[in-house]
C-alpha cells in the first residue's frame, strides 16, 4: 500500500554547462559520402544540438547520433564540464573538438615538379625529404622544423604538399587563423592534440599554416587574450619535437614573419623565403599551366610572362591563365588564344581589381 516499490538510488545529475563532441563520422557510410564535418557556425550549432539533444544525460566516452540532417552521424563526447557527466539544457554550450586536420591525413599526390621556381625551397627541402625517407638514419642530425614565409600565392602550401608527396608521407595541415579563431581560450589544449596526432602517425609532415595567429609577438598580446599561452604550448611542443619526435618534421608558413614571437621564429632551423616570380619564373610558369588546360594555349609564354609583372603565381594561374581560359570557352574557341589572354590583363590592369583573398 502506498509503496513505490523500491527504486534504486540515483545521484542527481548535475547540469551539463559545457559539453565538447569530437565528430566520429557515420557508423556505416556508402563510399562518397564524407565523414568529415564543417560547421560555420558554432553558435547555430549550438541551437541545434539543444534541439535534439535536449533532456538526455551524457557522460564521457558516450556516443551521440545526429538525428536531424546528418542522420546517424556519431558524435563521442569527450568532456562534460563541471562533472564528467550531466544533463543537456538549454543553456548547456557545446564545442567541437576538431580533428586539427579533418579527415585522416592522406599522402598529397604533388611532387616539387609541380611547385615551378622556388629553386631555392625545393633545395632546403631535399634533405627533409631524405630525413622523412629514412627518419632513423639521421638521428640527432635530424631536420625537424622549417618556417615558410613569404607573400601569399607563392607556393608555401603547395611546397608543404610536396615535401609529404615527394617522401610518400601524409600530411597534417594545421590552419591557425582558422581553428584559433572559434575557440579562444583552448588554444594550447588544440596545440598539443595536434602534435599528439601528428607523432602517432609519423613519419609525417606537421604543417601549421598561418603561424603568426598562433604565435603572435607577445608584444601584441591585447590583440588576443590568449597568446601568451598559444605562444608557450608551442614552445614546449617544439622543444619536444627536437628531443624525441622522430620523424615529425613541422613546416610552418606566414605571410608575416616579422609579427612571430622572436623566441618561436628562433626555434626554426630553417627559414625559407619564398618570392614573387621573376620573368623567367612566370614563363615557365604558364608552360607548366599550359599543359594542364583543357584547351591548347595558342599564345607565346613569354608573351604572358611579359606582361603579368608584379602579380603572383596563384595570381597568373586563377587571374590570367584560368580567366583566360573561361572566355575562350564562353565563345566556344577551340584554343585559348591571344584575345582572351589580352582581355583578361586588360581588365586586371584597368580596374578590376576585385582582390580575392584566400584564407
Ligand atoms: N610555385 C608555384 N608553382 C606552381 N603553382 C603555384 C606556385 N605557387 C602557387 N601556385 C598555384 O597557386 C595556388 C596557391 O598557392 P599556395 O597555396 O601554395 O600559396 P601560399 O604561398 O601558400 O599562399 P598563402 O600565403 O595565401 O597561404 C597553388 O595551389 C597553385 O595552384
Ligand atoms: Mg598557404
Amino acid at each position: 500500500m502506498g509503496g513505490r516499490g523500491i527504486e534504486p538510488y540515483r545521484k542527481p545529475v548535475p547540469d551539463a554547462k559545457l559539453v565538447e563532441l569530437e565528430p566520429l563520422g557515420y557508423p556505416i557510410r556508402e563510399p562518397g559520402m564524407s565523414n568529415s564535418l564543417i560547421v560555420d557556425s558554432i553558435e547555430a550549432f549550438n541551437e541545434y544540438a539543444r534541439d535534439q539533444w535536449l533532456g538526455e544525460v551524457v557522460k564521457e566516452g558516450k556516443i551521440l547520433f545526429d538525428t536531424g540532417v546528418l542522420h546517424s552521424f556519431a558524435f563521442k563526447v569527450v568532456r562534460v564540464v563541471p562533472a564528467g557527466v550531466g544533463r543537456i539544457t538549454s543553456k548547456t554550450k557545446f564545442v567541437i573538438r576538431d580533428r586539427s586536420t579533418g579527415p585522416e591525413p592522406e599522402v598529397p599526390d604533388v611532387t616539387f615538379d609541380d611547385v615551378v621556381g622556388q629553386e631555392k625551397a625545393k633545395e632546403a627541402c631535399r634533405v627533409i625529404v631524405e630525413y622523412l625517407k629514412e627518419p632513423e638514419r639521421f638521428g640527432e642530425w635530424a631536420p625537424r622544423t622549417v618556417l615558410f614565409y613569404g607573400p601569399t600565392g607563392t607556393g608555401k602550401t603547395l611546397t608543404a604538399s610536396a615535401v609529404a608527396g615527394e617522401a610518400g608521407v601524409p600530411l597534417f595541415r594545421f590552419s591557425a587563423a582558422h581553428s584559433l579563431g572559434k575557440y579562444v581560450g583552448e588554444a594550447s589544449e588544440r596545440i598539443d592534440d595536434m602534435f599528439r596526432k601528428a607523432e602517432s602517425h609519423a613519419p609525417c609532415v606537421l604543417f601549421i599554416d598561418e603561424v603568426d595567429a598562433l604565435a603572435l609577438d607577445r608584444r601584441y598580446q591585447e590583440l588576443r587574450g590568449d597568446v601568451v599561452e598559444s605562444v608557450n604550448a608551442l614552445l614546449t611542443r617544439i622543444d619536444e619535437l627536437k628531443d624525441k619526435a622522430e620523424g615529425v618534421v613541422l613546416i610552418a608558413a606566414t605571410n608575416y614573419p616579422d609579427v612571430l614571437d622572436p623566441a618561436v621564429r628562433d626555434r626554426f632551423e630553417y627559414e625559407v623565403e619564398f618570392s614573387m616570380p621573376d620573368r623567367k619564373e612566370r614563363e615557365e610558369l604558364v608552360r607548366y599551366y599550359a599543359d594542364k588546360m583543357p584547351l591548347p594555349l595558342k599564345v607565346d609564354p613569354a608573351y604572358i610572362a611579359a606582361r603579368t609583372g608584379g602579380m603572383t603565381h596563384r595570381d597568373i594561374k586563377e587571374r590570367v591563365l584560368k580567366r583566360a581560359l573561361m572566355e575562350a570557352l564562353k565563345e566556344g574557341a577551340d584554343a585559348v588564344e591571344r584575345k582572351h589572354v589580352d582581355k583578361v590583363l586588360k581588365d586586371a590592369a584597368g580596374g578590376d581589381r576585385r582582390q580575392v583573398y584566400h584564407g
